[in-house]
Formats: structure tokens, sequence, C-alpha cells
């Protein structure tokens, strides 16, 4: 690997360039407004893909975005890392809290990224470092260090559920077949306090609800008559946690993990500064489920949180009325043992039975996940602690996340195998909201551990 400092340097500018120009790409999944963009950064990444040194590459329609695919296949009797991320993104409103214009990268410093981080929708979510493997796989090709076979896999849904990748590994297991999954999706705690991420929260998102009155009504001549459906749905919304903040679903917690005693001492030992925290986000104080930590609340305990909420009249000025329906998106984050499917109903028939007299309820099921853990005695978990070890000059530490990637439940299940989670973002780089940016360091330093995660794989096989 002598080499790659060097090659980093030389290629520094283009492999800089060649992400801005995907980050110009108004990839957002969600909208179908921007169908032929998300299609046009599916192309973008196969021209990669090939001028990498992959061969096989192909881009598969699905009925919605694309996955683009290609390999390198070396010697069969090899391991194969298979690398999975995504090109598309999450929609960039509100547009106006952008202090650049979200699909015009540029490079700006920061408190955290002296060196500078790139501004644009994408950077850190997940173009940017999704991008890293290409770059890692282009030089590990075209230097001849390529130690096993690769096969990469990114798909344009993943922030809209991944509905038609699920299909599309179902029918492909022997095309994906592969030893270790290698994913860049994720955050590590600092750039001086590395971590890999060894566990994935799953989710129940659903859309619910309330509607009253046949039609919206004067709020003076049936006001305090009637049941006001947006009153009903912030009473309903409120019955679900107490004072605790518990969760008040029946059964909710009945499958919980219980994570020992060990491992919550083990993750306290992660460096957190609560003080820090509250004041990246200027608030007070935290608030969450009593009897946990801030670092507990968020990844090892489930949650429930409103998304959005709607009804009425939200327009300029004043208007007197009374919406006949009233409208909020949920989300549940769960742990390990919680199933999404019985989540959902559990919901269901909790909230339907919380609806006041005068009103119906419907609750829609949008999309779920089912909850991911990497066990550290993995040999996959031990090469990229090895990588990471070399090239951050410190050991990472082991940190579960709160955060979702339904499918890699879906692929352990579906082609038997582990994803390693090497994030290389930090949770201040304002993924999903406005400013998302990723530092240029963890960039470069991401192209260059990647490599060294496939040499230990390797020697971790061979013995
Ligand atoms: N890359 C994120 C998930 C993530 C970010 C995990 C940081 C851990 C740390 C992914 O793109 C994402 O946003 N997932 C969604 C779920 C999906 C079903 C829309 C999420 O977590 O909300
Ligand atoms: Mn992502
Ligand atoms: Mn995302």
């Amino acid at each position: 690997m002598k080499d790659l400092p060097n090659y980093l340097e030389n290629h520094r500018e283009r492999m800089l360039e060649e992400l801005f120009e995907l980050l110009r790409i108004p990839s957002v999944s969600a909208d179908p407004a921007y169908k032929n963009d998300v299609a046009k950064a599916a192309e973008v990444v196969a021209e990669h893909l090939k001028s990498a040194g992959c061969d096989g590459v192909t881009i598969f329609p699905t009925e919605g975005h694309p996955i683009v695919y290609g390999e390198k296949i070396i010697d069969p009797a090899l391991p194969t890392v298979l690398v999975y991320g995504h090109y598309d993104v999450q929609p960039a409103d509100p547009i106006e809290l952008w202090e650049s214009p979200p699909f015009t990268p540029v490079i700006k410093k920061t408190e955290l990224h002296p060196e500078g981080a790139i501004f644009a929708r994408g950077a850190c979510d997940d173009k940017g470092q999704m991008f890293m493997h290409i770059k890692a796989v282009e030089w590990m090709i075209q230097s001849g260090n390529l130690p096993c076979n690769v096969k990469l896999m990114i798909e344009g849904e993943e922030e809209v559920g991944s509905d038609h990748l699920e299909t599309f590994v179902a029918q492909n297991k022997s095309k994906l077949a592969c030893d270790v999954i290698l994913i860049s999706d994720t955050g590590m705690i600092a750039n001086d306090v590395p971590s890999i991420t060894t566990g994935l929260r799953g989710l129940s998102y659903v859309e619910v609800s309330v509607t009253g009155p046949n039609r919206d009504l004067h709020s003076g001549l049936y006001g305090g008559a009637v049941a006001n459906p947006i009153n009903a749905l912030c009473e309903m919304i409120a019955a679900l946690k107490d004072e605790n903040q518990h969760i008040t679903i029946p059964g909710f917690y009945d499958k919980v993990e219980v994570v020992s005693v060990e491992e919550r001492a083990a993750m306290a030992q992660a460096p957190f500064d609560l003080d820090a925290y509250q004041k990246a986000l200027n608030i007070a104080s935290v608030r969450g489920e009593k009897g946990y930590t801030t670092n507990e609340r968020n990844s090892i305990r489930p949650t429930l949180d409103v998304n959005g909420i709607w009804g009425g009249y939200t327009g300029e000025g004043a208007k007197t009325v009374i919406a006949s329906t009233a409208y909020a998106k949920i989300s549940m984050r769960l742990v390990p043992h919680q199933d999404w499917h019985e989540i959902t109903q559990l919901f269901r028939d909790y909230f339907t039975s919380l609806a006041p007299e005068g009103t119906t309820v419907t609750v829609k099921p949008h999309h779920g996940g089912i909850p991911y853990v990497m066990p550290t005695n993995h040999p996959g978990y031990q090469a990229a602690h090895k990588a990471y070890e070399h090239t951050f000059g410190v050991a990472p530490i082991p940190q579960r996340s709160g955060g979702s990637i339904p499918i890699v439940a879906l692929f352990e299940q579906e082609l038997g195998c582990k994803s390693v989670l090497m994030g290389f973002g930090l949770d201040s780089d304002a993924i999903h909201s406005p400013n998302e940016h990723y530092g240029v360091w963890n960039y470069f330093k991401g192209i260059e551990t990647i490599p060294y995660f496939y040499q230990y794989f390797v020697e971790a096989s061979a013995t």
C-alpha cells in the first residue's frame, strides 16, 4: 500500500471534482419530479465503476429507481467483498435554510472540519461515503493491489425504503454471493475518536389521520361543540408517552433486548460531552426515557417521534376554522427482537383505541425495518478495526447507532452475510438537514482506510 498516499495526493483534485459532479445531480428519490436526475446519477455512478476498472457494469432498471452493479472477480477461490451504498438523497427542503444551494457543492471550513467540508445534499449521506469505495476500488485495481474479489451494488431508493432492492437481492442471490458486505453509510464519534457501527435500529413508520365533522367548520359557530380533529390528534399523540417518556403502547417493550450491565458500562466509556451536545443543538437540556443516558436513549432503546403534523389553516394570517381531518407521520425506532410488523399492529390497536368520541382514525403503515447487530468478534469487524487502527493511529470504538438501514438485516437473511458498517461521517454533518456536509479530510481518510480493510479481511480469511 506504499503508493496509496502518493496516489491520493496526485489525484486529489480529480477525486474531489468527480464527487462534486455527482453532488450536482439532484437525485431526490422521494420526489417524482426528480426521476430523470435520479436516472442520470445512476449513469454517472456506472461510468465511474467502468473507469475504475470494474467488469459487468450494469444499470438494472426497477419499477422504482435503478440499481447500479459492477464487479471485479480476480479469482473465485479468493474471498468476495460486496460493497453497498446509495446514490439517492433526501429532499433538500427547507431550501431557504441552506447557506449555499444544496446542489452546488462548495468547500467551507467549520469548527470540526478545519481542513474544509463539502456542503451539498448527499455529501455525507451517502454520495460522498459511497464514492470513497469507488475511488478505493479504482486505486486497488489500477495499482494491482486488489487482494480479493469485489462486487459493488449502489441503489437509488435507500431514502425511500429500498423496496425494489429487496426483490433484486432475493432474485439475484448467486450474483451477489459474498463473504462480507462493506458499507459506509453511518458515522463515527469524532475525527480523533474513530468508531465502528455495531448496531442499527429498526423502524416502523406510519401515517395517521383523525377525522371529525364531514367538512371544515367555522370555529366560532361550532367550536366547543364538536370534536376538533387537530386537538384530538394532539391529545392522542400526547398519550403515547408517560411522564417518564416511556412509550405507553401495551406490549411495546415486551421483546426489547435487555442490554447487559457490562455492555452498558462499555458504552459509557465512549467519550461524550453532554454540554457540547446541548450547545451544538442550542438546547438547555436533553429529554428522553428515564433511567437511560443520552447515548443509550439514541441507540439501545426504542423510541417514538412525530416526524410531521398537519391540518387546518397554515397560510398567512388567521383563518377561523375547524379542520375536518388532521394528519401526522410517526416513526418508531426499534431495537433487537422487536418485530416491526408486530409493533405496527400494536400501535394501530392502541392508537385507534385512543380516538375520542365523534372522531374516526386511520393508521396507514409506510415502511419498516429490522434492527441489526454486528458482533465485534466477527472477522469483518476485526478487519475494519485493524484498518482504522492503521490509518487513524488509534483503536476504533464499537458503537451502536440510532439510525436505520433496513436492507442490512435483509442482506443477512437473504445472503447469509454480515455487513461491516465503516462510516466516516460525524453526527454534526447535518445529514437530512439543511447545510449537510462531509469533511474533505474524512473523504480522503475513508479512501485511504478502505484498502486496508480488504487486506486484513483477506488475511483473516486465509487462516
Ligand atoms: N445513512 C442513513 C442511516 C444512518 C445514518 C445510520 C447515520 C446510522 C448513522 C440512511 O440513509 C437513512 O437515512 N436511513 C433512514 C431509514 C430509511 C428507511 C428512510 C433513517 O434512518 O431514517
Ligand atoms: Mn444513507
Ligand atoms: Mn439517509
